[in-house]
């Protein structure tokens, strides 16, 4: 009788453990610290996900206005579903579909209109990201488009050809919103850009590419939780998708071909470059044409940044691949599937940008970023949507000092900060020195978001011709949404006197 009892007991706990052991692997808590743990040794796995996707191509925005000169789109900010992963599905967010948005494209001097309807069930911005155009039109934190409401905007474009892009900018919640989808591309076009010899076959030799990185959880969803690295650093996620896809497929010609980069990520800066050891030449930078193509073997961008890129294929035959790369880890598989029959053509002289003369120069100030984590600054301060940081005038020309502060032998050690990519809004800028020396070639055009890198000094010159309550901060969307923020109040003196 006792022997028998003893055996019965043992299978019961035996039991009990083994129900215990499998409900534990099986939940997602379980799931994430096994996932984390393999996390450690490698950030990236995108090597190991071929999924053989097609390159998504963002839809072109219908402009609902025939005539000339004017533009009218129309935006819903909506909630939907990707299927990232084969046979999972994600709760995402889009404009005008499931994932990231439409591109806009307009010309220099339209004047456009566009309705955005938001149908979410919280708040959002839209912020045109490198556009200059007046303060309430630019959708930063005080244009607050409330669930179920239209926001209308309205602005001419006056700005040379551009690829900028557009994205929410509400107060502590970009970071998640722009997680969960929201970006698009915003294209200008100009008279200078219809006449250069490059690729403009929409989505087929000039392709947009918006390059992001997501933490999926164990059922292929992008939950946006924050670990202490991510506090500190900005969200870093462990795989990198294009346009929405993971290590998709693009299908070209052998012939030149024009990639629109985006860094549209919370945090990550990337390293881009090809196999075969590919040179490229960059014929843009955030806000339009340098003034030749510069070539490069890789070329960096920091949250925000854009660089438009033409690479020769002429050498590659059909079946042939290049793969475009963040330092080894594979982004896109560039294949060649059909024979061109077109000239290979790489212009140098791009546009004639004019020097500014530093002659003319009114003032400097200083942007100091500093602190870690959450408590990050700028100048010593955090964001307040009721204090005007700086006062400046319009059309006068200001050099300002951007630097990060070396944490160098900090309270905790050996702390370096982060580099932060410092933005500003309503303006494009021109970069004249990087820590005393003259910027790189590819940083000589123009530019609205800047990588100052931990203890870097960096000055630009900047000069407003919209006028209102702009933003500048860093773009690592964390630290933007802990408050590394400030706002200036560009006032039209000029007004007065006219
Ligand atoms: Cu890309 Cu203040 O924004
Ligand atoms: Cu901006
Ligand atoms: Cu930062």
């Amino acid at each position: 009788m006792k022997k028998n009892l003893k055996w019965y007991t043992l299978i019961a706990i035996s039991l009990v453990l083994l129900i215990a052991l499998v409900f534990f692997y099986t939940t997602d808590i379980a799931k994430n610290l096994i996932n984390d743990g393999l996390r450690n040794e490698e950030t990236l796995n995108n090597n190991q996900l071929e999924t053989g996707n097609k390159l998504p191509i963002p839809t072109l925005l219908e402009d609902k206005d025939p005539a000339a000169g004017r533009a009218e789109f129309d935006l819903n900010v909506q909630y939907g579903e990707t299927e990232f992963i084969t046979g999972y599905k994600a709760d995402t967010l889009g404009y005008n579909g499931n994932y990231l948005g439409p591109v806009i494209r307009v010309n220099k001097g339209d004047e456009v209109k566009i309705n955005v309807n938001n149908s979410l069930e919280e708040s959002t911005t839209v912020h045109w990201h490198g556009l200059e155009v007046d303060a309430v039109m630019d959708g930063g934190p005080h244009q607050v488009i409330l669930p179920n409401t239209v926001w209308n905007p309205h602005f001419i474009i006056d700005q040379p050809a551009a690829t900028l892009w557009y994205h929410p900018h509400l107060m502590h919640k970009t970071g998640e919103q722009v997680y969960k989808g929201l970006a698009g591309l915003f294209y200008i076009e100009d008279e200078n850009s219809a006449k250069l010899d490059i690729p403009k076959d929409y989505g087929v030799n000039d392709v947009p590419i918006v390059v992001q990185d997501k933490r999926f959880s164990s059922d292929g969803k992008i939950p946006f939780l924050l670990n202490m690295n991510d506090l500190m650093n900005g969200f870093i996620g462990d795989t990198v998708i294009v346009n929405g896809a993971i290590n998709p497929v693009l299908d070209v010609k052998n012939e030149v071909v024009r990639l629109r980069l985006l860094n549209g990520s919370n945090a990550r800066t990337y390293n881009f470059n090809f196999s075969d050891d590919n040179d490229f030449y960059q014929i843009a930078s955030d806000g339009g044409f340098l003034e030749a193509s510069v070539k490069l073997n890789n070329v960096s961008l920091a949250p925000a940044e854009r660089a438009e890129i033409l690479l020769d294929l002429s050498k590659y035959s059909v079946n042939d691949t290049v793969i475009l790369r963040d330092g080894n880890y594979n982004l896109i598989t560039i294949k060649i599937t059909k024979e061109s029959n077109i000239k290979v053509f790489i212009p140098n002289k791009l546009v004639d940008i004019a020097d500014y003369n530093q002659d003319e120069v009114v003032g400097s100030r200083a942007f100091v970023m500093s602190g870690m984590g959450p408590m990050v600054t700028i100048n010593g301060k955090q964001m307040d949507m009721d204090r005007i940081d700086e006062k400046l005038k319009i059309n006068e020309l200001e050099e300002w000092i951007v630097s990060n502060e070396n944490m160098g032998m900090g309270m905790m050690g050996m702390m370096n900060s982060t580099p932060h990519p410092f933005h500003v809004h309503g303006v494009q800028f021109r970069i004249i020195e990087r820590d005393g020396k003259t910027p790189p070639l590819n940083e000589q055009g123009w530019k609205d978001t800047v990588l100052v890198d931990n203890g870097e000094e960096v000055k630009i010159l900047v000069k407003f011709r919209k006028i209102g309550l702009f933003m500048y901060h860093c773009h690592i969307l964390e630290h933007e949404d802990s408050g590394m923020m400030g706002q200036f109040l560009v006032d039209n003196w000029e007004k007065w006197f006219l």
